[in-house]
């Protein structure tokens, strides 16, 4: 299934010539790699300015390596949401970073963050949205029998996943799937559909 662009995106003015991201991940970073691949090959016109993880064994750090990209280490352990964000923001801001993505960061954000850069910050979510908000996504998608599943990329909101939403894909559920595979079908789609919500911006 193709993915869908919002008609009308509510984006504000053209800085696409100068995107310098800062790319937030927690987990396998497959998303981070994709948005870098995508920068690398020439087919988004952009720079990750900035790696910033929460998890010391993420394997996003590998690819930040191989890209020769800065990566930030921001614990979440024992900080509050929103010292948390303030760390983030001065990151973000000693980094130059004009657009924030949210690639798999599993920690829920504050207006800290999300006034810092307003309209520019985007999150990655893996299920039709509005069906499926917060944790366990894909479980909630199997556990409710629905026959199509797939990802969103919106823009960030203080209400977790409530958001514009500026791309869509679709996959099937099929009936044997498990989190792991359902997972893998929506992460072909998540690896297409962010770079392109980039270009978008
Ligand atoms: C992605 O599937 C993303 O949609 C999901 O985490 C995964 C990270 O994968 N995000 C959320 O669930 C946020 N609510 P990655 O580390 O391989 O990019």
């Amino acid at each position: 299934m193709d993915c869908l662009v919002a008609p009308s995106l509510p984006i504000v003015p053209d800085r696409s010539s100068n995107l310098r991201l800062g790319i937030m991940a927690s987990g396998s970073g497959s998303n981070f790699a994709a948005v870098a691949e995508a920068i690398a090959t020439g087919q988004l016109p952009a720079k990750i300015a900035v790696l910033i993880y929460n998890n010391p064994h993420i394997k996003a750090l590998e690819y930040a390596a191989q890209y020769q990209i800065p990566a930030v280490f921001h614990d979440h352990r024992g900080v509050e949401r929103g010292a948390l964000d303030r760390a983030i923001v001065q990151t973000m801001q000693e980094y130059q970073v004009n657009c924030v993505v949210m690639a798999g960061w599993m920690r829920v954000v504050t207006p800290v963050l999300i006034d810092a850069f307003p309209d520019r910050i985007i999150n990655i979510h893996p299920s039709l949205l509005p069906s499926f908000p917060g944790i366990k996504a894909i479980e909630q998608a199997l556990a409710a029998k629905v026959k199509i599943s797939g990802c969103t990329v919106h823009l960030v909101r203080p209400v977790v996943d409530s958001g514009p939403i500026l791309i869509q894909a679709a996959v099937p559920v099929l009936p044997d799937d498990t989190v792991e595979t359902l997972h893998a079908r929506i992460q072909i789609q998540e690896h297409r559909i962010l770079p392109a919500a980039l270009k978008l911006l």
